[in-house]
C-alpha cells in the first residue's frame, strides 16, 4: 500500500470512528426522537477545561447555567448586571446547536446582600422584581428555550408558599404571578416553568406544588411547565406516585422537565455501588423519556469533577454520569440504552 493510500485509509478510520462516537452520544439518541438531554454548566469549568467543553458539546443538546444566571451573579449591585459568564454558556450552546434553559429568575437563595439586607417597601420590591426580570429576560430574548421563572417557592412541609422568602415577605403571595406575567411580557416565546425539589412523587409538598400551578393557570397566569429537580439517592425508583403526579400535571396541559437530576452514592464509590446507581438512572430515564409530557431531562452537572453534592452532603458524591476524569460510568450507559428504548415507546 502506498503512503498516500495508507494515509487515506487512516483518515477514513478516524472519521468513521468519530462518526460512530457522535452517533452514539446521548444527544444523538435523544435528538433522533425530538427529545432533549442536557446538563447544568459550570461557567468556570467551561472557560478553563477543554475536556469539559468537548464532553458537553458532544453529549448534550440542551444546557442550563448552574449558577451564572442567578441573581447574586448576574445582578450583583443595584443597576449593575454581569452577563459575561451566562453569555459564555449561551454562546457555547449556540455554536454546538444546543438549546438553553435559564435558571433562575426568582429564588429566595443566592440573592446578593444588597437585596437581602436592603429595606424595600412592597412597591419597591415589585419594582426590583420587574427590573430584574425585564433586564435579564430581554438580554437573552430569543435565546432561552425555557426559564425556571420561580424556583423553590413552596415550603417543604407543603403548607403553602415559603413564607421566609425575601419575595414573599416583601411582596406577598402574588410575587409568583407577577414573575410569570413579567417574564411572558418580555419574551412571549420562552417557555415558563415552575421548578422545585421533593415534589415529584406523592405527599404534601407535591400537592402544594400542584395547587400552586393549577392556581396560576386558573388565574390566567402564563405558565408552560413544571420542573422536577430529582436530586435523589442511589437506589431510587420511580413509583406509581410519580406516575400519578406526572399525569395530573400533564392533565392541566402543562409540560414536564427533569431539571436537575443527580443520583448520589455513599463514598467511596465502588463498582457495585455504581451499578446500583446506574439502575436508578435507568429507571428515571425509562419513565420520563416514555411519558409524553416530558420534553427533556437534564443532569445537574455531568462530571463528578464538578458537582455540588460533596460540598452539600458530607460523605456522598459520584452522582453524575461521567467520573472525575470524564470517563463514562455505568450510569451513562444506562441512560443511553434506556433513552433509545423509552423514546421508541413514546406515543
Ligand atoms: O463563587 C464562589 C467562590 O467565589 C467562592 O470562593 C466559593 C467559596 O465557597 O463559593 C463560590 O460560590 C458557591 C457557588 O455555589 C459556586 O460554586 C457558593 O458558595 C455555593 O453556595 C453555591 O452553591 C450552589 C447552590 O445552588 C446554592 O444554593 C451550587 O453550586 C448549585 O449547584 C446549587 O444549585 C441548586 C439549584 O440552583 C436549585 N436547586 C437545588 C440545587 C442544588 O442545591
Amino acid at each position: 500500500m502506498s503512503r498516500a493510500v495508507r494515509a487515506a485509509v487512516a483518515a477514513l478510520v478516524v472519521s468513521l470512528s468519530a462518526h460512530v462516537a457522535a452517533a452514539n452520544s446521548l444527544r444523538d439518541v435523544a435528538a433522533a426522537r425530538g427529545f432533549f438531554v442536557g446538563a447544568a454548566v459550570d461557567s468556570t469549568a467551561l472557560a478553563k477545561e477543554s475536556k469539559y467543553r468537548t464532553t458537553l458539546g458532544r453529549e448534550f443538546n440542551v444546557c442550563v447555567g448552574e449558577n451564572a444566571f442567578k441573581f447574586e451573579n448576574i445582578h450583583p449591585a443595584p443597576g449593575m448586571y454581569a452577563f459575561g459568564p451566562a453569555d459564555s454558556i449561551v454562546t457555547f450552546a449556540e455554536t454546538k446547536g444546543m438549546r438553553v434553559r435559564g435558571h433562575t429568575l426568582v429564588w429566595y437563595q443566592q440573592l446578593p446582600a444588597w437585596v437581602r439586607n436592603g429595606s424595600f417597601t412592597r412597591d419597591e420590591a415589585i419594582a426590583l422584581l420587574r427590573e430584574h426580570i425585564t433586564t435579564v429576560v430581554s438580554h437573552f430574548r430569543g435565546k432561552i428555550w425555557a426559564w425556571d421563572v420561580v424556583n423553590e417557592a413552596v415550603a417543604d412541609d407543603g403548607s403553602g408558599l415559603r413564607t421566609t422568602s425575601f419575595w414573599y415577605q416583601k411582596i406577598g403571595a402574588d410575587y409568583v404571578d407577577l414573575a410569570f406575567q413579567i417574564a411572558h411580557e418580555v419574551d412571549p416565546d420562552a417557555k415558563l416553568y415552575y421548578n422545585d425539589y421533593g415534589a415529584e412523587g406523592d405527599g404534601a409538598k407535591s400537592d402544594a406544588v400542584f395547587e400552586l400551578v393549577r392556581g396560576l393557570q386558573q388565574r390566567g397566569v402564563p405558565i408552560d411547565g413544571v420542573g422536577w429537580q430529582m436530586h435523589v439517592r442511589s437506589g431510587f425508583r420511580i413509583t406509581d406516585a410519580h406516575r400519578a403526579n406526572a399525569d395530573r400535571i400533564a392533565a392541566l396541559g402543562l409540560r414536564l422537565t427533569v431539571t436537575e437530576l443527580d443520583v448520589r452514592v455513599v463514598l467511596p464509590a465502588t463498582a457495585e455501588k455504581l451499578a446500583v446507581q446506574a439502575e436508578s438512572y435507568r429507571d428515571i430515564i425509562a419513565f420520563c423519556a416514555a411519558h409524553p409530557a416530558f420534553d427533556a431531562v437534564l443532569t445537574w452537572g455531568f462530571t463528578d469533577k464538578h458537582s455540588w453534592i460533596p460540598r452539600f452532603f458530607k460523605g456522598e458524591g459520584a452522582a453524575l454520569p461521567f467520573d472525575a476524569k470524564y470517563k463514562r460510568k455505568p450510569a451513562y450507559k444506562a441512560m443511553k440504552t434506556e433513552l433509545a428504548r423509552a423514546l421508541n415507546r413514546r406515543p
